[in-house]
């Protein structure tokens, strides 16, 4: 179902959405940018450290009528923030919707992960969303007040026997600053809720889905017997940005399939070849 113009005059900045091209496999950030604009959003704002890919997207989005522009933003950088921040209101003129998707994932355990590698995964998903909550929330009051969507995981909700330890640590973590986000910045008119996906076909798991054994691994753990799609995730992730949501903040809306609700009997009937 979509809602004509539900978006009617905002501008969405999204981290880590480089994956948008239409030919291609998409991961969030791409599902969200396409329904957005087609329910009346006015602009979007692509970002991400995969430049060449981010810049084709952006401009396969103008070809199709759109506003559409891309930057690079390491979301580790705080100067890197400040400038797409300063670049999109000199484009648009106005922030409404952050969604921060930026995210890597090194499934090692704690004894075999380098340092380096967990150091980096913690910083993106927290630092990274810590600077760009500050990086916006200004510029959103302007606007009227904004929504930020934190995209975590279900992996946050417990410890980690097969994601890595960072990933899982980093999650949790996210929605944490989500609620003290939520409580600090709602008297400026911001609400900021998480996400938490479970298994979702997009570049982040691709090694995953086309693995048979690890694909089917997975399936047979989801009690809607699938894996999710991009798409899936956009309208939760489209829900938490609209008016729709407007009592909520400080949230996390869980959207695995049913995987975190407990252990699915051996035989899956959902999940048969
Ligand atoms: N796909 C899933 O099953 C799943 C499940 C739960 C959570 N997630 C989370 O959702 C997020 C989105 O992933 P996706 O599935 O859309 O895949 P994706 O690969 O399309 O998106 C992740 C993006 O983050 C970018 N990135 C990496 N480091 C960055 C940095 N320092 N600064 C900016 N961008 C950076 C990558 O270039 C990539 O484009 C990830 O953070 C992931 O942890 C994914």
């Amino acid at each position: 179902m979509r809602f004509p113009d539900r978006f009617a005059g905002k501008v969405a900045l999204l981290t880590g959405s480089a994956a948008t091209l239409k030919n291609e496999l998409m991961g969030f950030g791409g599902a969200t940018v396409w329904r957005f604009l087609e329910e009346g959003g006015r602009g979007v704002v692509i970002t991400d450290v995969q430049d060449d890919v981010g810049e084709r997207a952006a401009e396969q989005l103008r070809e199709e009528g759109h506003d559409a522009i891309y930057l690079h933003l390491d979301v580790t950088n705080e100067d890197e923030w400040d400038k797409a921040v300063s670049s999109t209101i000199k484009h648009f003129g106005r922030i409404d919707i952050l969604v921060n998707i930026a995210g890597i994932l090194d499934p090692k355990s704690i004894l075999d992960i380098e340092p380096a590698v967990w150091k980096k995964t913690m910083e993106i998903s927290t630092v990274g969303v810590f600077l760009g909550t500050r990086a916006v929330a200004r510029q959103m009051e302007k606007s009227g007040g904004g929504s930020i969507i934190n995209l975590a995981s279900m992996a946050a909700k417990q410890g980690s026997g097969s994601y890595g330890s960072a990933y899982s640590f980093s999650r949790g973590g996210m929605h944490n600053f989500t609620q003290s986000s939520a409580l600090q910045l709602s008297g400026m008119g911001i609400r900021v809720n998480t996400i938490m996906p479970g298994w979702v076909h997009t570049p982040f798991t691709d090694y995953l889905y086309t693995d048979p054994e690890q694909s089917k691994y997975r399936t047979d753990r989801v009690p809607l017997g699938r894996w999710g799609e991009p798409e899936d995730i956009a309208a939760g992730i489209l829900f938490l940005a609209s008016d729709d949501s407007s009592y909520m903040t400080g949230a996390e809306l869980l959207m695995d399939g049913g995987v975190s609700a407990g252990s699915v009997r051996p035989e899956n009937p959902r999940s048969k070849d």
